[in-house]
């Protein structure tokens, strides 16, 4: 284990110093930024786009700090990748009786859907009450897809019958024309082209709500019309780099090592799925694909070598305003949340010497950003998790060159650069994959054992000075 760490470190810092002796570039395309600054911050299409910031999980009723860092950034693109607002109703817990609400054996639902207008009033409420993003849609081009939370209801999925008329009124906040194509279409998935020819960026954003069949069926994910669109965005493309937003997170299968407390959605859950998604990315032969995924309230970057024949990247950045740790303040729960989080396997999640110390993932308020360096040779991306003051706190500086089809296979790398990500969590033994659970019920027979044994003490003691005293009389 402790080797693993050390050889993946050592990986890390290869993969960094190959792309870090192009300084040069990074002087021009600042360079390159202050002329893009004089015409404004909107790109056209002529200007290759260098600057991207993206964020998912925003409570539109709790102040939003973020989009301060946010516009200091000053992105070219914002992507929202779900839960943009909080639609859905959600009751307090509820344990037992009749009306329990939470576990296995819950009677009924938590969460609640709403009637379009009110959903309209919720979004208005990002829109038009949180300045610094009203702020940001006067520079900014804004684009995104959608979670459950602001489709209409926690986990939903096809079955959900407000599902056309939420797309509408997610299309009206992101200011989609009436005559959209993407208004007529069954679902929000959308696909954008950014930059001149060589310098290409295509942005495709996945619908993970409308067709999805209920979890655990194995069913599909995108149904089969958008599976077709999908491939065909892929096969007509010439861009340089792909980023595809997904909701929920394509790489990391965190359900496989939560189990049986609770489940995340993510496209792991749904294993002929992610597997067809892989097929078609090789199908296709798609260069310079980088996954980009929300839901999770934090944020992590992780990376699986054995889907494609080049790294495939998942970076994670939820929430903007919900993050695990913010929600855990104070003793016990911030406590028993550093343990877990240190506690579980991650096969998948990169370590560099940003966070070289586990668990190296960020449980505040965070967005997600992209830095690419045309000018550099090769071209560089910096992907780059980023707190509420904007400064990194988890990232990776990608080469382009690397994330080409036949990466794994060419020669210069055979050897130096061995697929590590590739053991999934659900394949580890069960010793480490249940190692939550096995802790959790190690923790509660201590508790018990110990709880017998002053109870034991305690009934020892008090039959004791009844009979002693007894016996000395005597
Ligand atoms: C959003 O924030 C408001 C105000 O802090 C709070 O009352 C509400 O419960 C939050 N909603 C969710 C879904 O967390
Ligand atoms: C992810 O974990 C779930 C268990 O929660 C399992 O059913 C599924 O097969 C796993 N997916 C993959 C791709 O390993
Ligand atoms: C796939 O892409 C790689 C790198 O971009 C290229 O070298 C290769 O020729 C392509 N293969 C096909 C079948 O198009």
């Amino acid at each position: 284990m402790k080797q693993d760490r050390a050889a993946e470190d050592g990986s890390n810092a290869r993969f960094k110093s190959s792309c870090s002796r192009w300084r040069l570039g990074s002087f021009l395309l600042v360079l390159h930024l202050l002329v893009v600054e004089a015409h404004g911050n909107i790109v056209q299409v002529d200007e290759p786009l260098t600057r991207i910031s993206f964020g998912s999980c925003a409570n539109q009723s709790a102040p939003q700090p973020i989009w301060d860092a946010v516009l200091e950034f000053d992105p070219n693109l914002f992507i929202h990748l779900g839960d943009n607002i909080y639609a859905d109703i959600k009751d307090p817990n509820k344990y037992f009786g009749k009306e329990r609400n939470v576990g296995p054996f819950k009677k009924t639902p938590r969460f609640w859907s709403i009637s379009p207008e009110a959903l309209k009033i919720k979004y208005d409420l990002l829109k038009h009450g949180q300045p610094s993003y009203v702020a940001l849609r006067k520079k900014t081009q804004i684009i995104g897809t959608w979670d459950d939370h602001d489709y209409g209801l926690n986990d939903a999925g096809k079955e959900y019958e407000g599902k056309d008329a939420s797309q509408q009124v997610m299309l009206d906040f992101l200011d989609e024309a009436p005559d959209s194509p993407r208004r007529k279409q069954q679902g929000v998935y959308a696909a954008y082209t950014y930059g001149p020819a060589g310098k290409k960026v295509k942005v495709i954003l996945l619908d993970t709500r409308y067709h999805r069949d209920p979890i655990h069926s194995d069913g599909t994910m995108l149904g089969e019309i958008q599976w077709r669109w999908f491939e065909n965005e892929l096969r007509n493309s010439d861009a340089q780099i792909h980023i595809i937003g997904s909701s929920i997170q394509v790489v990391s299968n965190f359900s496989a090592m939560s189990q049986p407390f609770f489940s995340v959605e993510s496209w792991g859950m749904f294993p002929s799925e992610r597997s067809r998604l892989y097929a078609v990315l090789r199908d296709t032969n798609a260069s310079g694909v980088i996954f980009i995924s929300g839901d999770v309230h934090f944020g992590e970057i992780t990376r699986f070598d054995c889907g494609l024949t080049y790294p495939v990247y998942d970076i994670t950045s939820s929430g903007l305003t919900e993050a695990v740790e913010d929600k855990a303040k104070g003793f016990p729960w911030s406590i028993i949340l550093t343990y877990c989080s240190w506690l579980l396997p991650e096969t998948m999640r990169v370590h560099n010497s940003r966070c070289a110390v586990k668990p190296c993932i960020y449980g505040h308020v965070n967005f997600g950003t992209f830095e690419i360096n045309w000018e550099a040779k090769p071209v560089t991306i910096n992907v780059n998790v980023r707190d509420i003051h904007g400064t990194p706190v988890l990232g990776e500086t990608l080469c382009l060159p690397d994330l080409q089809p036949g990466y794994f296979k060419s020669k210069t790398v055979r050897g130096s650069h061995v697929q590590r990500h590739c053991t999934l969590e659900y394949d580890l033994p069960w010793y480490r994959k249940y190692i939550l659970a096995f802790n959790f019920f190690a923790a509660v027979t201590v508790f018990v054992g110990a709880l017998v044994t002053l109870l034991v003490l305690g009934v020892v003691r008090l039959m004791r000075p009844s009979k002693s005293p007894t016996l000395k009389e005597d």
